[in-house]
C-alpha cells in the first residue's frame, strides 16, 4: 500500500521510515499513517471532479478516524469534514477547520449539539428526521440565524459490497423514506422556512461497496425527486450528496474501483439524468471515510506468546487486539499481515493471530502464513486506518495505542499513547459503601 517498501535490513518501511524503528521509538501497538497515501486518495477524488468541471465537495467522513492532526491534513488536502457528534465537531473546531467546511450528520443530534453547530456557524446540517426539523426551526427562529440544511433520505437501495438490493421501503433508522411520502412531507416543512435553507438531498447506501451500480441507482432516484420538486413546486435543489461507502482492498479477494473511476461513473450518470429531466447541474458531494484513511493505516504489534493446539492451529498473540481493532470480532473482517523485521524471509508457518484480551473471539487474523515468528518480532497488520482507532476501547483497561504520521522520511506523534493515569482519570474512590471490617 502507498509508500510501503523494504529497506536493506529487510524491514518494512512506510514513508521511508523503518517501521521497526518506529515500534522501538513509540512502542506498540502503534498505528502508523502514510500521509502521502492519504493525500493521494483525497487528490484523486477531488481532481476527478475538477477535471470534469463539476462543482463538488469531497467531505471526509471522519468517523473513520477522527483526530486533530487528521482534520488538519484533510483541510490541507482540500477536503470538507463530515462530523456525526458534538465530540467530532469539537475536535474539528480545535483543529482549526473553517466552520463553513464542516457538515453535521446524525440520527439523534441533541439540542446542545445543534446549538454548538449554530454558534459556530458550520457549513450545513444534514437533517435526519421530523423531530430534528422541529428542533432546528425553533433554534433558528430563536437565534434569528440562517442555516443551510440537507435532507437525508433512504432511496430504497442498499449495497453490500458486491451486491445491492432494492426494497420498496428500506428498513433503516436513518433518514426520510424517499418513496412513501416522508421525504415530500419533510420538504413541505422546510420549503418556506425563513431561516433554514434546504440546499440538497443526501443518501448513504452502505459501506465497502465495490462497484458503482448501486451509487448510480441511488443518484437516479434522488434526481427524480429533485425533478419533481422543480416541476411541481418550482424549488431548486442545489446539492446532490451521495454519501460514502467506496470500497478498499483489505485482502486479495477485495476488488474495489479506484476513487477516480467511482467519481467518473457518478458524474456520467448524474449528467445524463440531469439532462433527461432538463435540470441544471447540482453540486455533487460525496463523503468517503474508509477509502481516504483505510489503506493509509498500518498497525504495528509486538509478538509475544504462542500456543499450539495440536493438529488444529498455532496461536500467535500480539500486545493489542479487539481493543484497537474490533472489526474482525464484530464483522468477521479480514486483514493481511507481515512480520515487519522479516519481510524477506520465506513464509513458513500458518498462524492464527490472537489479541491479548480476555475473550476467545479476540482474534485479528484467522489464518495466515508467515515466516517463523519469535517473541519480540514486530507484526504489521495492513489497512487498519479506518474504524480501527476510532472504534478502540479500554476493554480490560488496556490503554489506547499511539498514532504516528509518516511522510518522506519524517514522523510525528498524532495521538499520544494512553497511560495508566489516563485510564483512571475519571474514576472516583468509593465514598458511600459500607466499610466492611475484615
Ligand atoms: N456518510 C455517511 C452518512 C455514513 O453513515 C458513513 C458511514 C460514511 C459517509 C462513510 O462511509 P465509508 O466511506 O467509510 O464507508 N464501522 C464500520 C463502518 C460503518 C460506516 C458507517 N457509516 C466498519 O468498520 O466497517
Amino acid at each position: 500500500y502507498g509508500t510501503q517498501a523494504i529497506n536493506e535490513l529487510g524491514h518494512l518501511t512506510i514513508g521511508d521510515i523503518d517501521t521497526v524503528d518506529l515500534a522501538k521509538k513509540y512502542g506498540t501497538p502503534l498505528f502508523v499513517y502514510d500521509l502521502e497515501l492519504f493525500y493521494k486518495r483525497a487528490k484523486s477524488f477531488i481532481d476527478t471532479f475538477e477535471k470534469a468541471s463539476v462543482k463538488a465537495q469531497v467531505c471526509y467522513a471522519s468517523k473513520a478516524f477522527s483526530s486533530i492532526a487528521i482534520y488538519q491534513a484533510a483541510a490541507e488536502a482540500g477536503l470538507s469534514i463530515d462530523v456525526v457528534s458534538g465530540g467530532e465537531l469539537y475536535t474539528a473546531l480545535q483543529a482549526g477547520i473553517p466552520s463553513n467546511r464542516i457538515h453535521f450528520h446524525g440520527n439523534n443530534k441533541s439540542l446542545e449539539e445543534l446549538e454548538l453547530a449554530f454558534n459556530e456557524r458550520i457549513g450545513c446540517i444534514v437533517i435526519d428526521n421530523f423531530r430534528e426539523i422541529q428542533l432546528l426551526k425553533e433554534l433558528a427562529a430563536r437565534k434569528e440565524q440562517k442555516m443551510d440544511v440537507i435532507l437525508r433520505v433512504t432511496p430504497g437501495i442498499e449495497a453490500h459490497t458486491h451486491d445491492f438490493i432494492t426494497t420498496g421501503q428500506a428498513d433503516s433508522k436513518f433518514g426520510f423514506d424517499l418513496n412513501n411520502g416522508q421525504a415530500d412531507r419533510a420538504f413541505k416543512e422546510l420549503q418556506h422556512d425563513p431561516f433554514l435553507k434546504l440546499q440538497g438531498l443526501h443518501c448513504h447506501i452502505g459501506s465497502q461497496i465495490f462497484d458503482s451500480t448501486a451509487f448510480k441507482l441511488a443518484a437516479i432516484r434522488l434526481i427524480e425527486k429533485i425533478s419533481k420538486w422543480h416541476n411541481e413546486e418550482d424549488y431548486e435543489i442545489n446539492v446532490l450528496n451521495l454519501g460514502g461507502g467506496f470500497g478498499i482492498r483489505y485482502t486479495e479477494d477485495d476488488e474495489p474501483l479506484e476513487p477516480n473511476i467511482y467519481v467518473e461513473e457518478l458524474i456520467r450518470t448524474v449528467s445524463e439524468e440531469i439532462k433527461r429531466h432538463s435540470l441544471s447541474m447540482p453540486e455533487i458531494w460525496i463523503e468517503p471515510g474508509r477509502s481516504l484513511v483505510g489503506e493509509a493505516g498500518t498497525t504495528l504489534y509486538t509478538i509475544g506468546s504462542q500456543k499450539v493446539v495440536p493438529d488444529t492451529r498455532k496461536y500467535l498473540a500480539v500486545d493489542g487486539g479487539m481493543s484497537d481493532n474490533i472489526r474482525p470480532a464484530l464483522y468477521g473482517a479480514k486483514y493481511e499481515a507481515a512480520i515487519a523485521n522479516k519481510i524477506l524471509q520465506k513464509p513458513a508457518e500458518f498462524y492464527t493471530i490472537a489479541g491479548k484480551l480476555c475473550e476467545s473471539g479476540d482474534k485479528l487474523i484467522e489464518h495466515i502464513q508467515l515466516p517463523e515468528a519469535e517473541p519480540n518480532d514486530i507484526l504489521a497488520i495492513f489497512c487498519t486506518g479506518a474504524y480501527g482507532y476510532s472504534m478502540a476501547s479500554n476493554y480490560n483497561r488496556i490503554p489506547r495505542p499511539a498514532v504516528v504520521f509518516v511522510e518522506e522520511g519524517r514522523h510525528q506523534l498524532a495521538i499520544k499513547r494512553e497511560t495508566y493515569e489516563d485510564i483512571v482519570r475519571l474514576d472516583l474512590p468509593l465514598t458511600i459503601g459500607r466499610r466492611l471490617k475484615l
